[in-house]
């Protein structure tokens, strides 16, 4: 069995939208268990356990995708009950986000990745194993100028698991 890393792709805030993003969270109950503000993201393409050619693979496909920059607005608080998940989320989706996940979406397909089948539904979980939620009526808008996305991997650490940006790519012009 080759060596294999558990990877997906991400929009990963900085560090001045992570202290929007908490200060957002901060209104937003939560009952189950939080997320680490450090690992805060949005997912993009979820790749799972992935060997070393894949990852390269899958590296050369993100340097080829051409996507512009855009703004996400987080104002959305939700509830899914049956992942559990407790989610922060933009009431309108910009069409270039949309466009950087499909098009990430088509070019995983050439490294032998099947597409989600389900749409792709952008969102920023807050906790999880949350069975029922107290939704707030409203959120504090939280503003995210989106300039990279990056990959990311998922690692068992002492007290659960953590996230780590393995490499990043710029939107724009290249
Ligand atoms: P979640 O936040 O909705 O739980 C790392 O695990 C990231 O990939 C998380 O953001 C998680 O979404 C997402 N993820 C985990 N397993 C997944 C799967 N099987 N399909 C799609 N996304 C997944």
């Amino acid at each position: 069995m080759p060596e294999t890393r558990r990877l997906f792709f991400a929009l990963w805030p900085d560090a001045a939208v992570r202290a929007a993003l908490v200060e957002a969270a901060r209104h937003v109950p939560v009952q189950g268990r939080a997320v680490d503000p450090a690992d805060f993201h949005i997912t993009l393409a979820f790749l799972g356990a992935t060997d070393a050619a894949r990852e390269r693979c899958c590296r050369e496909a993100a340097d080829r995708l051409r996507a512009v920059p855009f703004t996400l607005t987080l104002d959305r608080a939700g509830h899914w009950p049956r992942p559990q998940v407790l989610w922060l989320a933009p009431a309108v989706h910009p069409p270039a986000l949309h466009a950087l996940a499909t098009d990430l979406a088509t070019a995983l397909r050439g490294c032998g990745f099947q597409p989600e089948a389900r749409p792709f539904q952008p969102h920023l979980t807050l906790a999880r194993k949350v069975r029922r939620a107290v939704l707030p009526e409203a959120v504090r808008p939280v503003l995210w100028p989106v300039g990279d996305f990056v990959l990311v991997e998922s690692g068992g650490g002492a007290d659960g698991v953590r996230y780590a940006v393995r490499a990043r790519w710029p939107l724009g012009p290249a």
